[in-house]
């Protein structure tokens, strides 16, 4: 089934409510006779409490209590990977006792009758502390730990010391800190031995799972409740300390209790991607074959958790070779847990990888994009499996010819714009694409409506609009008569928005819960007396533009399903379905794919550097509405761009400090860094993944920017940029003046 609904550039149908306010995102939710816990935050990264003075603060107007590690309610543990829905971002539970891991660490929480009066308090809780020298930078530590992941296939080591050319560079990306909009807050309520919770969360059913277990709650008597998202990049996909410790606020003064994470300790308490060094060697023939790769990575994790940024994802399916060998290690510091940022793994991993192989293609002259040709998996190299669906070849091409590639010099500082030096580079963008389970109830209405329901959630993606695209198509209600129930731990179990999986989870729910509604109605139109379809085989009917009738006659010959539902006096029809994943997951290898074209022009008269120009070719299955799958695209290529050029949390090597802490010195992409960008997408339906062929988009756009840009900005300038961000006086000893 496909009508033009699906693809079309449909508008998001929550849009009316976000951009009049009436949306609700966690900390908006207005209850009575509220509380505001304000966080004090530890000052130094490692040592122990000493002593916690609150007597000032709790004379204070206002202090109903002050929480810390000497009086609070007992936390427990998740079972983590032994039970489905039970990921918390930092696996032990606040104020559990003296330690102090990494700066910003929670070491009280302040409950006042207003969030003035917390905050005030708070600054007056006098904490001493017994302070020892942390780790913060990769190279305090001693060695790395053992590797976390091994991979290997051929005999990487000793083809890369036999092989004609050679590159043996080490890259380095640094901590970056999500920043969505909606700062992370929640509100708690306890109504007896339940408690409701407003929470920003990517994955309410995990939520959900999580905070019934370190709270000691049973499931049933645990509400989470996060119909809106001011997005998250991954930051939200697990819960934080500051969701228990409302809980436990609001439990201990008996009202609901709001905690917000400040913009300042969003950039510790709440995670960040961690920073990565990695070596990459390659070796290669004269004509640009690949005949080995060795990835190195390290990144750093907390001391209370270990945390992997999974770099070496991509390294052994997105080039052909035979040697191939990954490791993966782990170096603890004291700085908090890191945690999945948009595209983990793949975003550093790729700039590693395709820098080193643009700086093959330099080494052997070959045009960029040719030695990317020459090294094409045709099949998943790792697993011998064919891909489901791949079109990487023609995302180049397409790319190549919208971006006049063929017009390209290759010599650095060769291409000028009046007294602009152009530079150009090309990346490779790869995500792998999985399914997961979830279930739907699609509900048609009396009045008319169609309504679906799930708690999975939409965090900006346009969740609430795909549901509605698919009950469209397969009944014909136009989507303003349809109704999207998400982000409600109540409601049919959906996935968690991460990974870029959600929607090519919950389509075949969507589709399959609108189809047993629509038969719901046709059971009822052939056994109720007065319909006109009485006695009638169910299966020679067809529901279309909201209408019942017969499969060989015309849609206006039918009736409407309300029309039906009236004749038994039926409020509605429901049709309820639970699906699993990938049924054909183990007989290919699923990955989106895509291709960046980028253009940098650089003055060096001014030592400014800026991108001009960009065209990314997305290969990632059926696009279910171009709106929404643009602006994920885009979005996340203005991440690229940050990632390349501005975005890093900088510590402080004494206290763990972020010094940069605030929106005025860590820079993001904004508009006037951001050039026209342009989004193809190549649109080939996977139905590997299901009938409508969809794969995620949310992720892969950013994977692949960073090089592509620090490749045209050696183009531009002649200066390798192997150590992200691209800063200006990182381009001082520019060649091409
Ligand atoms: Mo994505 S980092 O799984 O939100």
């Amino acid at each position: 089934m496909s009508s033009s609904i699906i693809g079309a550039a449909v508008t998001r149908i929550d849009g009316p409510l976000k951009v009049t306010g009436a949306a609700r995102y966690a900390v908006d939710h207005p209850l009575e006779n509220m509380v505001y816990g304000f966080a004090v935050s530890s000052s130094i990264a490692k040592g122990r409490i000493v002593n916690i003075d609150t007597s000032e603060a709790e004379r204070m107007p206002g202090v109903l209590t002050i929480i810390h590690h000497g009086n609070a309610d007992p936390l427990f543990r998740t079972a983590g990977p032994f039970e489905p829905n039970s990921r918390t971002s930092e696996s032990r539970p606040p104020f559990e006792d003296d330690v102090v891991y990494y700066y910003g660490q929670f070491v009280a929480l302040v409950v006042a009758n207003s969030f003035e009066q917390a905050q005030d308090a708070a600054y007056h809780v006098k904490v001493r502390y017994q302070e020892e020298k942390p780790a913060v930078h990769l190279d305090d530590a001693a060695a790395p730990g053992p590797p976390v992941k091994n991979y290997s296939r051929g005999n990487a080591e000793q083809a890369f010391t036999s092989a004609p050319v050679k590159i043996d560079e080490t890259y380095f990306t640094p901590v970056e800190t999500h920043n969505p909009m909606e700062m992370h807050g929640t509100i708690a309520v306890w109504n007896g031995d339940k408690v409701t919770l407003y929470e920003s969360s990517q994955g309410v059913v995990n939520h959900h799972g999580v905070m019934s277990e370190m709270l000691g709650v049973p499931l049933e008597n645990v509400h989470v409740i996060s119909p809106f998202v001011g997005s998250g990049f991954g930051c939200k996909l697990f819960p934080w300390p500051h969701s228990l410790l409302a809980a436990m606020a609001a439990r201990r003064v008996k009202r609901p209790a709001k905690v917000s994470v400040p913009r300042n300790l969003m950039f510790t308490t709440v995670g960040h991607r961690p920073s990565t060094k990695q070596r990459v060697r390659l070796g290669a023939a004269q004509d640009g074959k690949l005949t080995a790769i060795i990835h190195e990575v390290q990144n750093p994790t907390s001391m209370i958790d270990n945390v992997m940024e999974n770099c070496t994802e991509p390294t052994p399916i997105l080039y052909s070779c035979e040697n191939v060998s990954a490791v993966q290690r782990l170096v603890p510091l004291n700085i908090g847990t890191p945690t999945p940022m948009r595209g983990p793994g793949a975003t550093p991993g790729i700039f590693a990888l395709d820098s080193a192989l643009d700086e093959l293609a330099v080494k052997l002259n070959m045009d960029p994009l040719e030695i990317r040709l020459k090294n094409y998996a045709e099949k998943d190299e790792s697993s011998g499996q064919p891909f489901s669906s791949k079109h990487l070849r023609e995302a180049y091409q397409t790319g190549a010819e919208r971006f006049g590639w063929s017009k390209r010099t290759p010599g650095v500082g060769s291409m000028r714009k009046g007294d602009l030096i152009l530079g150009w580079g090309v990346g490779s963008a790869t995500w792998p694409a999985h399914r997961g389970s979830a279930e739907v109830r699609v509900r048609l209405m009396a009045d008319g409506r169609a309504r679906a329901a799930c708690a999975t959630q939409d965090i900006g993606t346009g969740s609430y609009t795909i549901f509605a695209q698919v009950i469209s198509d397969r009944t014909g209600i136009p989507v303003e008569k349809i109704d999207v129930a998400l982000g409600d731990s109540s409601l049919p179990p959906g996935p968690t928005s991460g990974g870029s999986t959600a929607t090519a989870s919950f389509l075949p729910a969507v589709a399959g819960a609108t189809d047993a509604a629509v038969d719901a109605v046709f059971q009822l139109a052939v056994k109720t007396e007065k319909s006109p379809f009485k006695g009638v085989d169910p299966k020679s009917l067809k529901m279309t533009g909201g209408r019942v009738h017969r499969m060989d006659q015309s849609p206006d010959s039918g009736t409407r399903f309300q029309d039906l539902l009236a004749l038994r006096q039926l409020a509605a029809l429901d049709g309820q379905v639970k699906t699993g994943g990938n049924p054909d997951a183990h007989n290919y290898s699923t990955h989106s794919f895509g291709t960046h074209f980028v253009e940098v022009s650089w003055d060096p008269g001014i030592a400014r550097l800026r991108v001009t120009r960009a065209v990314s070719v997305l290969d990632a299955g059926r696009i279910m509405n171009q709106k929404t799958a643009r602006n994920q695209i885009l979005g996340a290529v203005v991440m690229g761009i940050g990632l390349a050029m501005f975005e890093e949390t900088v510590y402080d090597s004494r206290n763990g400090k972020p010094v940069n802490n605030n929106f005025a010195d860590y820079i993001v992409s904004t508009n006037a860094d951001i050039p026209q960008l342009e989004c193809i997408f190549l649109d080939h339906p996977d139905t590997v993944l299901g009938e409508y062929g969809a794969r995620g988009i949310g992720e892969i756009g950013l994977t692949g920017v960073a090089s592509a840009l620090t490749m045209a900005t050696y183009h531009a300038t002649g200066i390798r940029v192997r150590e992200l961000p691209i800063r200006l006086d990182k381009l001082m000893p520019s060649k091409v003046v």
